[in-house]
């Protein structure tokens, strides 16, 4: 993958830069400005050698969204002058963009001289400023999307051991195929959230009104393995009530809301041996009352010695919101590529920089 530092003269070139702004807007503001600020390395190296700087990207599912409310607090906490970048309109507002339509990466192409790939989170799409464009322009990757290329790598290639898999979150079935991976890569997968219940019900334990995947999913070659952790017990929300039992407790009007004290303790000691660590998925219903696991667990991981990697939507909105993104060795700003690259050790959109 060629980068931004090997462009020879950025000199009043005029660079497209494909980056993925996709942010929770609440009320008009930006309510997370991680994937943003992600971005400013790219911007002021490019900046900085004379180049002029369009950026691009998506907001929204259907590109109905106006970006200025991401306009706005871009230029207020970049402090980057306005006459050196600009803003392309929401790419999703074209139906090219999704079509992946050769027309449309053309006319893009026209906008610019180099094209500059730094939308890691949004590189697992096959849309036309991810894979189509880069064809009609010299094209590199930006700072962000190297390294997150790079630090997400260390979990597949020769990796450190002891190596923990921390796995939480829901979607049972689009997991699957990280649980096998990482299975065979690292030496423990302990498996929290709601994923958790998937397990328990398919080894027969009740588990009452909690959340599972309801496709059809073929987990028994994994059900075994001596390197899968599961929680001995968990917190569940019983009434108004919760209630920490073990897991072959659960009553059928319960819900399993995070895991349990002692599966915490296990965990905390699993932590303490490992040399690298790798999380996706909370471990708990966070936004419903089932943060504590989480929260206690990511401050294990930070503190200690641990390479540490995280990724995943859910996962980072939380170490955002405990303000802790400076605390591990890698936060991923993406959320389904992370797991696509994490499966694949690769991307539609990294490919498309070949
Ligand atoms: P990420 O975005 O970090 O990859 P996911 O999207 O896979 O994570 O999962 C996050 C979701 O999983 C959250 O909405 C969270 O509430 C949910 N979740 C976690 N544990 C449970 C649980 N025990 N019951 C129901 N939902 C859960
Ligand atoms: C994300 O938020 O994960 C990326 O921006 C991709 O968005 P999408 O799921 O709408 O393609
Ligand atoms: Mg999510």
């Amino acid at each position: 993958m060629r980068n931004i530092k090997q462009i020879k003269n950025l000199k009043g070139k005029r660079v497209l830069l494909r980056v993925d702004f996709n942010v929770p807007i609440k009320n008009g503001k930006v309510e997370d400005d991680f994937r943003i600020k992600a971005s400013f390395p790219t911007i002021n190296f490019l900046i900085k050698k004379g180049a002029f700087v369009t950026l691009i990207t998506h907001l929204g599912k259907d590109g109905t969204e106006s970006l200025e409310p991401v306009i706005k607090h871009f230029f207020a906490i970049s402090k980057i002058k306005k006459n050196k970048v600009s803003f392309f309109d929401n790419v999703r507002k074209f139906s090219g963009e999704e079509e992946n339509n050769l027309s449309f990466a053309k006319e893009l192409a026209t906008k610019g001289d180099i094209y500059v790939n730094d939308a890691f989170s949004a590189s697992h799409r096959e849309h036309a400023s991810i894979v189509t464009l880069p064809k009609y322009l010299p094209s590199y990757a930006g700072l962000q999307l190297e390294a997150e290329v790079k630090s997400l790598s260390r979990a597949f290639d020769k990796p450190k051991h002891p190596f923990l898999f921390i796995l939480g979150g829901a979607k049972f079935s689009t997991k699957i195929p990280l649980i096998k991976k990482y299975l065979e890569l690292a030496d423990c997968v302990f498996v929290g959230g709601a994923l958790l219940g998937d397990f328990l019900r398919v080894k027969g334990y009740e588990i009452g009104k909690s959340l599972v995947d309801e496709n059809n999913y073929n987990i028994s070659e994994i059900l075994n393995n001596k390197k899968l952790i599961l929680p001995t017990d968990v917190v569940v929300r019983s009434g108004e009530k919760l209630i920490n039992k073990k897991i072959d407790q659960i009553e059928k009007n319960e819900t399993i809301l995070d895991i349990g004290k002692e599966s915490i303790k296990n965990l905390a000691q699993i932590i303490k041996k490992s040399k690298l660590i790798l999380w996706n998925g909370p471990l708990g219903k966070y936004e419903d009352g089932g943060a504590k696991a989480t929260k206690e667990i990511l401050k294990l991981v930070a503190n200690s010695k641990a390479e540490s990697i995280l990724g995943g939507g859910d996962t980072v909105a939380m170490i955002s919101k405990m303000k802790m993104e400076k605390k591990f060795s890698f936060v991923s700003t993406g959320g389904g590529a992370t797991l696509e690259f994490l499966v694949n050790g690769t991307l539609p959109g990294i490919k498309a920089l070949d």
